[in-house]
């Protein structure tokens, strides 16, 4: 997304008027909120009708995190119920987990009431304003449907009832959910966005390797999916993408699709160039190399590593510059971790990383590679990568190039082919590091807009006041 600055003049005045008009009509419990001026690219509107008509959360086409939401206390504290499969005891859970984690923490210290429905964990936190309500899952691994049900009947008999109900995935089934109006589900994956990972796989099959069956599964899936996600009232897109599919492909009704990116915490996840270079010393990254790469995560299949080490062992074989002048850093652990140490002392596989640790680790290399091609839900590395203030390259699945890379301002992007990843490579090497920071602090000035835990949860809690009372949703 394009900042278009001279946009900014008109629009502070806006604001200055608006903050006047504010004050007036505070007495009607208008909730006041503005635009951030990035925003007004958004599909649907044009800039003078988002500077002068109301917003409705619940007709609102884009992300909300393109709002800009005032950080007083909320207006009302909400009792919530959250369902979520397993309640994560450590920071580096992945996806979904870490969604949970951060933005329920996120919403008790707002002052909400956050009431968690979960199978055991052996290391719960313990922080004001959250109860949890443990139970054994079942042999599939599921929530105890009816357990769990049970355990909410009584803490919504009991003093307060629930002002707002929220799953993550199928955490709480279908078959509880239909009746609920004030519930909201929230989805890091769905199935028609796997169809894409599904047809990436088969291509890159190796002819000795049997198909999949995913393929041919996966569409009925979609349909099975199409025709029980009606029964869940609100539901909350981590990705345009996703937010699309919902309206248009899954026909949920507009009112009914929300998008909320995910956000990660930008305390933890900033620039620190002193600590980049202690980094740098404790792993021996020699000052000597021009270009050095980095990579975190689960080194698995799904997450492109075989692609990547492909492209890597080809471009090391055919270019000696390449290779004198690059360093690859590798954070996280899998099967892929030791296959890197075979391309030599080019890589550094340096294993899993505690957060503060891997917020060093972002600051220190130059531009963070995800070749991932598991096309589900909203990549956390990504965002962590960007609001350190990197510049970041990433396979095009439509998650990522609709909400994360969206312009060549902000990083590269490319199809999950060998061929077209060397490519992208060889090309951020001759861009080199001057411009691969004017592209990380592009990324950093949009993340910070978008991409905080604090953006995050704030966009929920509107959304959950909206849900309670309609009176919330138009700001
Ligand atoms: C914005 O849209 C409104 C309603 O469709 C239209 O009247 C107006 O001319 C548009 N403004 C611009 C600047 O395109
Ligand atoms: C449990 O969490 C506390 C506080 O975060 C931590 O100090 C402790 O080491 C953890 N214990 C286990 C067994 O993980
Ligand atoms: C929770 O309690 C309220 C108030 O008694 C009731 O109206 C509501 O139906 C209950 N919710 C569920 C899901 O049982
Ligand atoms: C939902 O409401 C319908 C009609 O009132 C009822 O037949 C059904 O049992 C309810 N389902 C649940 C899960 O409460
Ligand atoms: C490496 O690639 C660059 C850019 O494509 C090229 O200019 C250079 O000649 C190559 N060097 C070698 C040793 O192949």
């Amino acid at each position: 997304m394009k900042i278009d600055l001279p946009a900014m003049v008109p629009y502070f005045s806006f604001r200055s008027c608006c903050y006047i008009l504010v004050l007036i009509s505070s007495f009607s419990s208008i909730s006041f909120l503005y635009w951030s001026y990035s925003s007004v690219q958004t599909k649907g509107l044009n800039e003078s009708q988002l500077r002068f008509e109301k917003v409705n959360l619940l007709m609102f086409p884009s992300a909300l995190n393109h709002l800009i939401f005032p950080s007083r206390p909320p207006p009302r504290l909400l009792k919530i119920a959250l369902f979520v499969k397993k309640w994560p005891s450590k920071h580096q859970a992945g996806g979904l987990e870490r969604h949970a984690l951060t933005l329920h923490l996120a919403l008790a210290k707002r002052g909400h009431e956050l009431h968690i429905f979960t199978t055991s964990s052996s290391n719960l936190t313990t922080v004001n304003n959250v109860y949890f309500h443990l139970s054994k899952p079942t042999s599939a691994g599921y929530l105890d449907q009816a357990l769990i049900w049970k355990q909410f009947q009584v803490q919504n008999s009991t003093g307060q009832p629930f002002n707002v109900i929220h799953t993550e995935s199928v955490g709480l089934m279908h078959t509880r959910s239909r009746n609920l109006s004030n519930l909201a589900v929230s989805w890091h994956g769905i199935a028609y966005e796997s169809i894409h990972s599904d047809i990436i796989q088969e291509l890159i099959r190796a002819p000795e390797e049997p198909q999949s069956y995913a393929l041919t599964e996966r569409v009925v899936k979609v349909v099975e999916e199409i025709k029980f996600f009606p029964r869940y009232a609100h539901h909350v897109a981590t990705s345009d993408h996703v937010g699309d599919i919902l309206r248009r492909v899954y026909m949920i009704p507009e009112e009914r699709v929300h998008i909320i990116l995910n956000g990660i915490d930008e305390e933890i996840f900033k620039p620190d160039v002193s600590k980049g270079k202690e980094f740098k010393l404790k792993f021996r990254i020699p000052e000597s190399k021009s270009l050095i790469l980095g990579m975190a995560g689960r080194l698995v299949k799904d997450k492109g590593h075989p692609l990547m080490f492909e492209a890597l062992r080809q471009i090391f074989s055919e270019n000696s510059t390449f290779r004198d002048s690059v360093i690859v850093v590798v954070a996280g652990d899998g099967p892929w971790g030791e296959r890197y140490k075979q391309l030599g002392s080019n890589l550094l596989v340096l294993g899993p990383l505690e957060p503060s640790q891997l917020a060093r680790f972002y600051t220190a290399i130059d531009i963070f590679v995800n070749p991932t091609i598991r096309a589900q839900g909203l990549d956390h590395t990504l965002l962590e990568a960007i609001l350190t203030g990197k510049t970041v390259m990433a396979t095009k699945l439509a998650s990522i190039t609709g909400s994360v890379i969206v312009s060549k301002d902000v990083g590269y992007t490319f199809p999950p082919t060998v061929g077209s990843l060397k490519k992208a490579l060889y090309e951020v090497w001759k861009d080199g590091r001057a411009i691969l920071e004017i592209k990380g602090e592009s990324a950093r000035k949009r993340g910070l807009q978008l991409f905080t835990a604090t953006k995050m949860a704030a966009a929920y809690e509107r959304l959950f006041l909206c849900i309670y009372s309609h009176d919330y949703c138009v700001l």
